[in-house]
């Protein structure tokens, strides 16, 4: 028997969990979505997101979720839902930002990804690097007035189309990769496998990938880019 997942928790409601949240929505999914603080703190969003999103706590949101997401920053210290997160899904859309969020001396040094600590604090979720290197705000400078749009609904093209573009995507986990393929397409992408969750230094900030982050890039540039990146170690 085929089980459709539905549900997203998202937990993160910045510009990149909002977003994600009205694309789903647009896609066809429920979305529960939570902040670092309470649900009311989030009642004009879910009003603009409408009815196929609700607002909880991470606990909640995460418990609701048959797949889940993290758009916040790694931190060491979180104490995040690891039990309502158990066997599911995450979808990690972190960016390793030291100039934001501090250095790990382990990551710099070349030794661990970001993904693999995030991995480490969710021991029993299947994470999955995903989303890091698509805009959730508009281009700028503006060229056309669809540059406005958040890059992950301008860039958004059918299947097939021969401007789609790809996303990359890395997991220790095969079931997480092939959820994040479907989530991508479904959301007007293709998807290049850059798995394991070791190798996802090759889509860090910095790299030739992700300096195509605001127009794209096909597949096989994506493939291409990969390849090019060299380990950055401070
Ligand atoms: N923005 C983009 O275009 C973009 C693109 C690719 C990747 N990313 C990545 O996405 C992540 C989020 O970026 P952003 O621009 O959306 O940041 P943001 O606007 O600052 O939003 C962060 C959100 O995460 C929430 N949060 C923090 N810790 C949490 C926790 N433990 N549980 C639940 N929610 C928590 C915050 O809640 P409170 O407000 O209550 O603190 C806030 O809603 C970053 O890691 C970034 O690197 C962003």
């Amino acid at each position: 028997m085929t089980v459709t997942l539905t549900t997203i928790g998202i937990l993160g409601a910045g510009q990149a969990g909002s977003t994600l949240a009205r694309v789903a929505i647009a896609a066809g999914y429920d979305v529960v979505i939570a902040n670092s603080r309470s649900p009311e703190t989030l009642r004009a969003l879910v009003d603009r997101l409408g009815p196929r999103a609700r607002a909880a706590s991470a606990a909640d949101a995460a418990e609701a979720a048959d797949f889940a997401v993290t758009a916040f920053p790694y931190r060491p210290g979180d104490r995040l839902p690891v039990e309502e997160l158990a066997g599911k899904v995450v979808l990690d859309n972190n960016n390793y930002m030291p100039w934001r969020d501090g250095s790990y001396p382990e990551v710099d040094a070349g030794l661990k990804t970001i993904h693999e600590l995030r991995q480490e604090q969710l021991p029993t979720s299947k994470v999955v690097k995903a989303f890091t290197h698509v805009q959730f705000h508009g281009r700028s400078p503006v060229r056309v007035p669809a540059d406005l749009l958040p890059a992950v609904v301008r860039l958004a093209r059918p299947a097939g189309a021969p401007d789609r573009t790809a996303l990359v995507v890395s997991s220790d986990h095969p079931e997480a990769v092939r959820l994040v393929t479907r989530f991508y397409d479904d959301l007007g992408f293709d998807a290049v496998d850059n798995s394991p969750l070791s190798e996802s230094w090759r889509s860090a900030p910095g790299t030739p990938m992700w300096n195509h982050h605001v127009d794209g890039q096909s597949r096989e540039q994506l493939v291409q880019n990969l390849r090019r990146a060299r380990r950055p170690v401070r």
